[in-house]
Order: C-alpha cells, then sequence, then structure tokens
C-alpha cells in the first residue's frame, strides 16, 4: 500500500510505481503466495474544499493509473461534511475511502479533523455510523495513529519555536510507567468500537502526536491490533526497503510511505522478496538508473499535475529521491532553488554529469527468499 503524503501521493507517482509494477522483470518465476496488487491512498483531501470545487479539485481526484487500486483519503472536522464528501466518493470510480484520524498538524488537531478524532470516540464511533450508511459500494476504512488521551486531548499546539522552554507533556519525553498499556488498550477499544460501526480496514503508524521519525514505530502495536479485531490491520511506519516491506506484508497488509518515494521500484520489487519467489539461479541484480528515473518522474509530474502545483512537488519527491546519492543534501539544495520543472531538470541532469558514478543502484535479489 502507498501511504497517504501530501503533496507527495499524487497521479504522477503513482505513475512512476505502476511502472515498475508492469514491468515483467519484477514478476517472480514461482507465484505462490503472492503478494495483493498494490493499493494507492492518496494525499488527503479536504473534505470541505471538495465540496466546496475548488479549482484544483480535479486534479486531487484523479483516480489514475488504475483507479481499481485507489482508496481517496479524506480529512475533515464536521460529521455532516464528512457525509456528504464521502457520498461523493462512494459514486466515483475506486477502490475505497479513507478518514483520516491520524493527522497531527496543529492546523489540522484544532479544527477537530485528524489525530483529534481518537480524543471523542463516542463522536468518532457515531462518524463512522454516519459514512457506513452513505459508503455503500465503497470500502470503508480509517488510518490512525497512537490515539490522544489524558493531557494530549484539547487543541492541537504548535510546536515550540527554537530556544523556547519545552513543556513537560507526556507526548514529547519518555512516556510515564503504565502509560503505553494505557494507551494500547484506549487504541483497541476506539478501533472495537469503529469496527462495530462497519469499519472495514484500520490502518496504524504506531507513533504518537508530537513523535518523531526517529523514534522508531511500534510494530508490536500492529501485531496487538490484528488480534484484538476481526478486520484487516495494515500496519505503517519505517519499512525501508523492498525486503522489509516483503517481510511485513507476511503478518498481513503493510504501507510504505517515504521508501516508495526513495524507491518507487519498492511495491514491484516486494514481489521478488516475499514468500515463495524465487529469483534466478545464483541470484539476481536489479540495476535502477537514478538520473532517469528522477527526469521520468519530471515528466510524469508535468503531465499529471497543473502548472500551480509543478514545483512544490517537485521539491518534495526530490527531498527523499535524493537520499540515494552520495551528495543528495547538497543536489537538494540546488534542486530547491530551482524555480521551474526546466531548473530542476537542469540541476538533476548537471549532479550526474559530475557524479556519472552515482547513477546506478543495484539492489541483489538473493537465488532464495523466505
Ligand atoms: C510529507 C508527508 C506527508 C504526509 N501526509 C499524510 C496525509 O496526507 N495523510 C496521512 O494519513 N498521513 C500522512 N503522512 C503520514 C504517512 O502516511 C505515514 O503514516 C508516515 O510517513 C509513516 O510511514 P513511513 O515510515 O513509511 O514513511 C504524511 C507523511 C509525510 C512524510
Amino acid at each position: 500500500m502507498l501511504a497517504p503524503m501530501a503533496e507527495i501521493s499524487h497521479r504522477g507517482l503513482r505513475e512512476l510505481i505502476a511502472e515498475y509494477d508492469r514491468d515483467p522483470v519484477f514478476s517472480p518465476k514461482n507465484e505462490a503466495g503472492g503478494l495483493p496488487p498494490v493499493e494507492y491512498f492518496t494525499e488527503m483531501l479536504s473534505a470541505a474544499a471538495l465540496l466546496g470545487g475548488g479549482p484544483f479539485e480535479k486534479w486531487y481526484l484523479d483516480a489514475g493509473p488504475c483507479p481499481g487500486q485507489l482508496v481517496y483519503q479524506l480529512v475533515g472536522a464536521g460529521a455532516e461534511q464528512l457525509e456528504r464528501a464521502a457520498a461523493f466518493l462512494d459514486e466515483l470510480d475506486c477502490l475505497g475511502i479513507d478518514i483520516n484520524m491520524g493527522c497531527a498538524a496543529p492546523a489540522i488537531r484544532r479544527i477537530g479533523a485528524g489525530l483529534a478524532w481518537t480524543g471523542e470516540p463516542a463522536k468518532a464511533r457515531a462518524l463512522i455510523g454516519r459514512l457506513r450508511s452513505v459508503v455503500k459500494r465503497r470500502r470503508l476504512s480509517v488510518k490512525l495513529r497512537c490515539p490522544l488521551m489524558g493531557p494530549e486531548l484539547g487543541a492541537g499546539e504548535d510546536p515550540p519555536r527554537r530556544g523556547s522552554p519545552r513543556r513537560n507533556s507526556p507526548h514529547r519525553g519518555s512516556p510515564q510507567p503504565g502509560e503505553e498499556e494505557q494507551m494500547l488498550e484506549y487504541l483497541i477499544r476506539f478501533c472495537q468500537s469503529l469496527e462495530a460501526e462497519g469499519v472495514q480496514l484500520i490502518t496504524l503508524h504506531p507513533r504518537r502526536a508530537g513523535e518523531k521519525f526517529k523514534r522508531p514505530a511500534r510494530w508490536d502495536y500492529v501485531e496487538r491490533l490484528r488480534r484484538e479485531l476481526g478486520i484487516p490491520v495494515a500496519g505503517n511506519g519505517d519499512i525501508g526497503s523492498p525486503a522489509e516491506l516483503a517481510a511485513r506484508s507476511r503478518g498481513g497488509k503493510a504501507m510504505a510511505g517515504r521508501a516508495a518515494v526513495r524507491q518507487p521500484w519498492i511495491f514491484a520489487a516486494a514481489r521478488l522478496f516475499r514468500a515463495g519467489a524465487r529469483a534466478p539461479a545464483g541470484g539476481l541484480n536489479l540495476s535502477f538508473d537514478l538520473e532517469k528515473t528522477g527526469l521520468r518522474f519530471l515528466e510524469l509530474l508535468a503531465r499529471c499535475q497543473p502548472p500551480e502545483f509543478h514545483i512544490s512537488r517537485a521539491r518534495r519527491f526530490f527531498n527523499y529521491f535524493c537520499e540515494n546519492l552520495k551528495w543528495g543534501t547538497h543536489v537538494k539544495n540546488l534542486l530547491n532553488r530551482g524555480e521551474s520543472l526546466k531548473d530542476v531538470e537542469r540541476a538533476w541532469r548537471g549532479y550526474f554529469a559530475f557524479h556519472p558514478e552515482d547513477r546506478l543502484l543495484i539492489l541483489p535479489i538473493p537465488e532464495k527468499n523466505s
């Protein structure tokens, strides 16, 4: 599953991922125990903007290239607004509709959207009940992170300014004894109540509000939730390679975000690592031309997104894709100075003219995977 990522999970990136997915190089000889088709979550779509019919909505709603594998993610605060937006999406060609109950950005939490729903279990449950009655054709799902409890509840706070004293908040420092267990129990009860109202899939990114990516995701929470719920639970957080995606997919659905930008081939290559897949005798070295991949992304971006979005989306993509390069930070800075896709393309080509040794990324696939 491709994670919903604002300004990243758009059609341009999906096209790039799907090109690898269709490439026969990634078809294992032995198909036993295969991975399901990739699910593409869109970036979060504001229910209010969708209903208001903003000028860019048609781009956000573009379900290509595989509408049957697309999940629209909705974010919003008002149950009525979300209900109307979900009813509208239910009529479109897609796989599912996902409700964002995980976004911890202060601007989102403050209005009662995203993660704020987890602090209002009764309201969240009622919301799902209402959505269930209008989402008749598509799968209804929720994506969340560790829920808000106790002192974390209330309006979202802005992050402290540099140099300002830090408040002693439980989601910033180490958790207090017993707090983690309490939170896990709360999470389970919260998700069980959504299940009772008819949610069909839950994706958990097991980090608390305010926790940065440095702190490892709590995959044991995903395992526990899978045991406690009757519906599928997808795990998300820190998957970094095709081998890891294949391994994480063994216990159920797994979602990758940043790694899918760094390695748009991750879903295709994961198939070669999944249980039962066999690479040719002696293994296989897959090689990826990073320069070409970056240029292909720029082409797809120009084709699939409006000009107003080009430069911001290019920066977002290369922010992660440049991590494949030896001098990635340097080239990222150069690209960030670009004001048009042409500038970005020039800087990208320029890097490889000076560092041709960085062009190919080799991914070894062992002969036997299990
Ligand atoms: C730039 C960026 C934008 C994101 N936007 C969204 C979003 O729109 N909706 C959402 O549910 N999560 C969003 N997330 C969280 C990701 O979906 C995912 O949970 C997180 O990146 C952890 O997965 P990863 O370790 O595979 O990247 C975003 C993350 C990033 C890095």
